[in-house]
C-alpha cells in the first residue's frame, strides 16, 4: 500500500509507515490541485498539513484512498463529509503541540511582567535604565484562563507549579486540576492579573473578547491570545493598551494572517510598547512536529492493522479491546436501520460463526467490526460490499 506524504511532514511519520510495510512517497510542498489529482491513483494514505485542500474533486480521483492524515491540529482544509461519504477516515493530532503553546505562554507572561522586551530594546539603543518599579514576579498572581481544554488545562497545572493562583472559565463542565477554580467569565476578567485566551475556533467565538470584556478587566492587566485571531477584537485591544488599562499583551494569532512567509504583515498592534507579536508559532517546535508525525502515522497504521478509529475526526470511535480471532472485517455503511442484520445474514449464509461484533455510529456513518473464528471462503468481501447502503467493506486481517 502506498502512503503519499506532502508538505514536509516530519520524517518520523515516514519511518512509522515504512515499519508497517507501506511504500512511502514524500513531496516537500503542496502540489497544485491538478497535479495532486494525477498523483492519487494508487494512494491508500494521504498525509497533508494545512496548505493542501481536499474536496470531492481530489477524492474522485483517489479510488484506493482509505485514510487521510492531517499532520496538524485543524482539519478545516479537508471536506470531512465528502470523505465520510466515500468511507475515508480522517485523522489529526489534537494535542501534540499543546506543551509548546503552554511553554511560550508562560514565557511571555514572565517577559511581560518584567518588561523584558522594552528593557532589551532600550539597551540595544544604548539606554541603561535599571529599575524594579512596576515589575513583578508571576508567583502569587491571579491567572485567568478562558477555555479550559487541552492547552488551558495543561497551562493551569504548570502555572500553579510556578505559584500562580489559577481561575478559569469554560462553556463545558470541566474537571478543575490542582487548586484551579472555575468562575463566570465576567468575574474571571475582573479578578485576574493575567488573562489568557485558549478557546477553540468555533464561529460563535468571533470577537468574543471585545470592548466590553477589555473594559471589565482589572486596571494594569496582562493579556494573551494564542488561540485564534478572530476571537479578539484587536482594535479594542489596541485602544485599551493605549489608555493603559492593559499593561502588556502577547499575540500569536491575528484576524488576518499572511498566507506565506513572503507576504507582509500589518496590525494596529504594531509599535505599541510592551506588546509581543509572534507569527502564529505557539505550537511550532521541532518537538511538536515530531510528536505530530508519530501520533498521526501511528493512528493510521492502527486503523489498517486493527480497524481502530481512535482520533478519527469523522468516523465513529472504535477502540479494539479483548482477544483477536482468525479474521476481522470492517464494514462502513450509511447509518440506517437493519444494516447489522444484513451483514450478519452474509456470514450466516456461509455458515461462518461471528465470534465478536461491534457497531458504532456517528452522524451519517455506521462502522461495524466483525470478528470470525473460522475461514470464510472466497468472495465474501464482494458480498459484503453488495449489501445496499454499503459505503465500503474491508478485510482488516
Ligand atoms: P480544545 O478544543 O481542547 O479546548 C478549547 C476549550 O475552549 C474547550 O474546553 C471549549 O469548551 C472551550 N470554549 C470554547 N468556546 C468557549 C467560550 N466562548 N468560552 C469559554 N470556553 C470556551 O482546544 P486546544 O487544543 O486547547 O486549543 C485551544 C486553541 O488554541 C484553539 O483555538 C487552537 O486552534 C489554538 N492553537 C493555537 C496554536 C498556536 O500555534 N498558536 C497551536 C495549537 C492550538
Amino acid at each position: 500500500m502506498k502512503a503519499l506524504l506532502l508538505e514536509n511532514i516530519h520524517p518520523g511519520a515516514t519511518r512509522v509507515f515504512q515499519a508497517a510495510g507501506f511504500e512511502v512517497e514524500t513531496v516537500p510542498q503542496s502540489p497544485a490541485k491538478k497535479l495532486l489529482a494525477q498523483m492519487m491513483g494508487d494512494v491508500a494514505v494521504l498525509g497533508i498539513r494545512s496548505k493542501t485542500r481536499i474536496g470531492p474533486d481530489i477524492l474522485q480521483r483517489a479510488p484506493r484512498l482509505s485514510a487521510i492524515g492531517a499532520f496538524c491540529i485543524g482539519t478545516e482544509q479537508i471536506d470531512s463529509s465528502a470523505c465520510s461519504a466515500k468511507g475515508i477516515s480522517v485523522f489529526n493530532a489534537p494535542y501534540s503541540n499543546t506543551r509548546s503553546v503552554v511553554e511560550i505562554a508562560l514565557g511571555e507572561m514572565i517577559m511581560l511582567l518584567r518588561g523584558v522586551f522594552e528593557n532589551s530594546s532600550r539597551l540595544h539603543r544604548g539606554i541603561w535604565a535599571k529599575s524594579a518599579e512596576g515589575y513583578h514576579e508571576i508567583r502569587g498572581k491571579r491567572l485567568g484562563i478562558i477555555g479550559y481544554g487541552n492547552i488551558g488545562s495543561q497551562l493551569s497545572t504548570l502555572a500553579e507549579s510556578l505559584g500562580m493562583e489559577v481561575g478559569y472559565c469554560d462553556i463545558e463542565e470541566k474537571l478543575s486540576l490542582g487548586n484551579a477554580r472555575k468562575y463566570p467569565l465576567k468575574e474571571l476578567l475582573g479578578r485576574s492579573d493575567i488573562v489568557t485566551v485558549h478557546v477553540d475556533g468555533r464561529e460563535s467565538n468571533r470577537n468574543f473578547i471585545g470592548e466590553k470584556e477589555f473594559a471589565g478587566m482589572k486596571e494594569g492587566v496582562i493579556f494573551l491570545n494564542l488561540s485564534r485571531g478572530f476571537v479578539v477584537d484587536v482594535e479594542a485591544l489596541a485602544r485599551h493598551l493605549r489608555n493603559g488599562r492593559i499593561r502588556g499583551a502577547a499575540l500569536d494569532v491575528f484576524p488576518e494572517e499572511p498566507e506565506s512567509s513572503k507576504a507582509s504583515f500589518s496590525s494596529v498592534l504594531q509599535g505599541l510598547p510592551n506588546v509581543i507579536l509572534t507569527p502564529h508559532i505557539g505550537g511550532s517546535t521541532e518537538e511538536a512536529q515530531a510528536g505530530i508525525g508519530d501520533f498521526v502515522a501511528e493512528r493510521i497504521v492502527a486503523y489498517f492493522a486493527t480497524g481502530s478509529t481512535v482520533s478519527s475526526v469523522n468516523f465513529p470511535v472504535y477502540h479494539p479491546t479483548g482477544r483477536t480471532y482468525l479474521h476481522r472485517f470492517a464494514h462502513i455503511h450509511e447509518n440506517i436501520p437493519g444494516m447489522l442484520a444484513r451483514i450478519n445474514e452474509v456470514f450466516a449464509r456461509r455458515n461462518v460463526n461471528i465470534a465478536g461484533q461491534q457497531l458504532v455510529t456517528r452522524g451519517t456513518i455506521g462502522y461495524a467490526i466483525i470478528d470470525v473464528d473460522g475461514p470464510c471462503g472466497k468472495g465474501i468481501l464482494p458480498e459484503l460490499e453488495a449489501i445496499p447502503n454499503t459505503i465500503r467493506a474491508r478485510l482488516v486481517y
